[in-house]
C-alpha cells in the first residue's frame, strides 16, 4: 500500500489537514500540510477551514487544537504519544498548588493537559514565554508551572521570581553539559543550540536558546556552519532541509548507549498510522466541555498576546 499516496486522497476526500511537530519523524513532517513548533501548530488549528485535524505530534497538541476547534475533529494517530512533562504536573496536585498560592497569577506552558490549563491565566509556549510573561508589571506575583527549567531560564532573562512547579521533561533534562564539552574539542567551531526545556548547566554552555522554531531560524540564519543540537533530534530533519550545506551534530544525552534524545512519545507516530487514523477517523481526542470552556480562555490570551506582539 502506498500509504503517502492514499494520506492525499482521504485529506482531500474528507477535508482534512496534516499538522505535525519538529519533533516527528522525517517522513511524516514531509507529508505534513504545516510543520511547525508547539505555537505555530496552536496558531495554525486556531485558523484552519478543514473538518479533520490530524495532529502529529503528542496528546496534550492534540487537546490544544480541540478546545481551539470544539467543532472539527481532531485525531492523534497514537493516542499512546504522551508527554513526561504534561504527567509531571496532574491537575489536582496543580490545583493544591494554586489554591496554597492566593493572589498568584498562574501562567503555564503548553505541555500541560487541558484540566491543567484550565487553572491558568495564560498559557505560553518556548516561543513566547520571555515576552509573555514580560508583559506583566515587574512585580506580579507569578506561578509557572510545569517546566523547572524553562520557568528558571525565564526567571533569569527577565529578573523574575516567579514561583515554579517542579516539573521536567525526561528528554531534555538527559543532555549531558560533559558530553557537549567534548564534543566542542571536535568541532570547535561549532555553536551550541539549545531548547530551554534543556538544564541550566546546559544552557550556560549554549550560543542560542530558544524553541525549536527559534533554533531552527538561527542556524539558518548563522553564517556558521556546524551546530551542536540539544533538543529532541527530529528538529534535524527541517534543519538539514533549510541548510542543506551546514552540519547538524545531535547533542549527545547522559548515556550514549540510549536514544535518549529522541521522544519515545513523538516517535510513536508513524506514516501508516497517520493513514489508518485518517481511514478510520480515530484516534479522536475528546476534551470534557466543562474543562474545555476554561482551557480555551487562557490558550486565546496566549494567542492574543502573541499576535499583538507580531509573534
Ligand atoms: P516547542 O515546540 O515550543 O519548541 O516545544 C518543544 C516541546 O518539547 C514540545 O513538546
Ligand atoms: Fe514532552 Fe519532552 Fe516529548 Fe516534548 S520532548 S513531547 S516535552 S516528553
Amino acid at each position: 500500500m502506498d500509504y503517502v499516496k492514499e494520506i492525499e486522497r482521504l485529506k482531500k476526500e474528507k477535508n482534512a489537514v496534516i499538522m505535525g511537530h519538529y519533533y516527528q519523524t522525517g517522513d511524516i513532517q514531509d507529508i505534513a500540510d504545516y510543520v511547525g513548533d508547539s505555537l505555530a501548530l496552536a496558531q495554525q488549528a486556531a485558523k484552519t477551514y478543514a473538518d479533520i485535524i490530524v495532529l502529529c505530534g503528542v496528546h496534550f497538541m492534540g487537546e490544544t487544537a480541540k478546545v481551539l476547534c470544539p467543532d472539527k475533529k481532531v485525531l492523534v494517530p497514537d493516542m499512546a504519544a504522551g508527554c513526561s512533562l504534561a504527567d509531571s504536573c496532574p491537575a489536582n496536585q496543580f490545583e493544591a498548588f494554586v489554591k496554597a498560592h492566593p493572589g498568584y497569577t498562574v501562567i503555564s506552558y503548553v505541555n500541560t493537559t487541558a484540566a491543567v490549563k484550565a487553572l491558568t491565566d495564560v498559557v505560553v509556549t518556548s516561543s513566547n514565554a520571555k515576552q509573555i510573561v514580560e508583559s506583566f508589571p515587574k512585580d506580579e506575583k507569578i506561578i509557572f508551572g510545569p517546566d523547572r527549567n524553562l520557568g528558571n531560564y525565564i526567571n533569569s532573562v527577565t529578573g523574575r521570581n516567579m514561583l515554579l512547579w517542579d516539573g521536567a521533561c525526561h528528554v531534555h533534562e538527559q543532555f549531558s553539559v560533559e558530553k557537549i564539552i567534548e564534543l566542542k574539542k571536535q568541532y570547535p567551531d561549532a555553536l551550541v543550540l539549545a531548547h530551554p526545556e534543556c538544564k541550566k548547566t546546559v544552557l550556560t554552555v549554549a550560543d542560542h536558546v530558544g524553541s525549536t522554531a527559534a533554533l531552527l531560524k538561527f542556524a539558518v540564519k548563522s553564517d556558521k556552519k556546524e551546530f551542536i543540537v540539544a533538543t529532541e533530534s527530529g528538529i534535524l530533519h527541517e534543519m538539514q532541509k533549510q541548510a542543506p550545506d551546514k552540519v547538524f551534530i545531535p547533542a549527545p544525552p547522559n548515556d550514549s548507549t540510549c536514544a535518549c534524545n529522541d521522544c519515545n512519545y513523538m516517535k510513536l507516530n508513524t506514516v501508516e498510522k497517520v493513514y489508518k487514523a485518517l481511514r478510520d477517523e480515530q484516534p479522536e481526542i475528546l476534551v470534557d466541555p466543562e474543562v474545555a470552556k476554561e482551557a480555551v480562555k487562557p490558550i486565546k490570551k496566549m494567542l492574543e498576546i502573541s499576535a499583538k506582539l507580531g509573534l
